[in-house]
């Protein structure tokens, strides 16, 4: 069995302005994951540099800091098992127009640019941490027990 782990989720603005939060925190619920963390807020430019670090070099950095700065966005750690790379499945791929039907790129978009959803790489050891660390104060993040858990783990 997989370590139990947080990873780093946000609906982008364009997500939050098709009212897709609530579809996608409840295909996250379906799935077992459990939420542990949430923040509806709208990211200022330092933060999104930040986040979006890894890419500054690129040439679409600028857009891509300008598109998710430009509208809120619902930022949020979940829990699970192998919980980062199972939410970047769920995801597809970076390019909607790559992704799989019954993904959430694949069902949601169409358009490299207005993906609709973030999550942590989890080939990027350690991103799903500095991620949860960028956005939340570990006050802000809330354990508990899911009382369902004997049926989603053996
Ligand atoms: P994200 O970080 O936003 O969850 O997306 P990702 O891991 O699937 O993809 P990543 O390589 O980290 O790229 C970050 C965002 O930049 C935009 N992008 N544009 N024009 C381009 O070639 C290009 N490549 C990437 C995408 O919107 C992607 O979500
Ligand atoms: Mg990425």
């Amino acid at each position: 069995m997989s370590e139990h782990e947080r990873t780093f989720v946000m609906v982008k603005p364009d997500g939050v302005q098709r009212g897709l939060v609530g579809e996608i925190i409840g295909r996250l619920e379906d799935r077992g994951l459990k939420l542990v963390g949430a923040k509806f807020m709208q990211i200022d430019r330092e933060l999104a540099e930040d986040h979006y670090g890894e890419h500054e070099d690129k040439p679409f950095f600028e857009g891509l800091v300008d598109f998710i700065t430009s509208g809120p966005v619902m930022a949020m750690v979940w829990e699970g098992q192998d919980a980062t790379r199972q939410v970047r499945g769920m995801m597809g791929e970076t390019d909607p127009a790559d992704s799989a039907p019954g993904t959430i790129r694949g069902d949601f978009g169409l358009d490299l640019g207005r993906n609709v959803i973030h999550g942590s790489d989890h080939e990027d050891e350690g991103a799903n941490e500095r991620e949860i660390d960028l956005f939340f104060d570990e006050d802000e993040l809330v354990g508990w027990d899911q009382t369902n858990e004997t049926w989603l783990y053996e």
